[in-house]
């Protein structure tokens, strides 16, 4: 079982979010977050070593996945956040060593 993280543009959202309705997810979480990256939050980059880092508003998706569909998850939201431009953000795997539905106490991937 994986978590994949997502940091992408908020503009990037709906498509992201329908992307993955489309691969067939069972759930999804969504919640707002703000950071910066290689240009520092920065759209251009300035002259001289020292200047302030800016936070730029992004979103930030969290969704479990077994490990059959974890690789092809990424793939999609790659494929949906994408623009083109310095600043689409980022996405990264973590491997679970325990998910649990609280429903049901169910455990493991049959938890996802
Ligand atoms: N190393 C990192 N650690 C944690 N969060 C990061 C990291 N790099 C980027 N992020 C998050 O992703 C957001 C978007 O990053 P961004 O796409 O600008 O990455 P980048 O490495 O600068 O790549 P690019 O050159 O394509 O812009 C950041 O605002 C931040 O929230
Ligand atoms: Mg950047």
């Amino acid at each position: 079982m994986y978590l994949i993280t997502a940091i992408i543009r908020p503009e990037r959202l709906d498509a992201a979010r329908e992307a993955l309705q489309a691969a067939g997810v069972a759930g999804l979480t969504v919640s707002e977050a703000a950071g910066f990256g290689r240009q520092r939050g920065h759209v251009q980059v300035y002259r001289g070593a020292e200047y302030a880092v800016d936070l730029l508003p992004k979103v930030r998706l969290e969704v479990l996945a077994e490990d059959t569909t974890a690789p092809g998850l990424v793939d999609v939201l790659v494929a949906a956040a994408n623009t083109g431009h310095a600043g689409d953000g980022k996405v990264w795997l973590h491997r679970l060593d325990d998910v649990v539905r609280v429903s049901t106490g169910e455990r493991g991937p049959g938890a996802v």
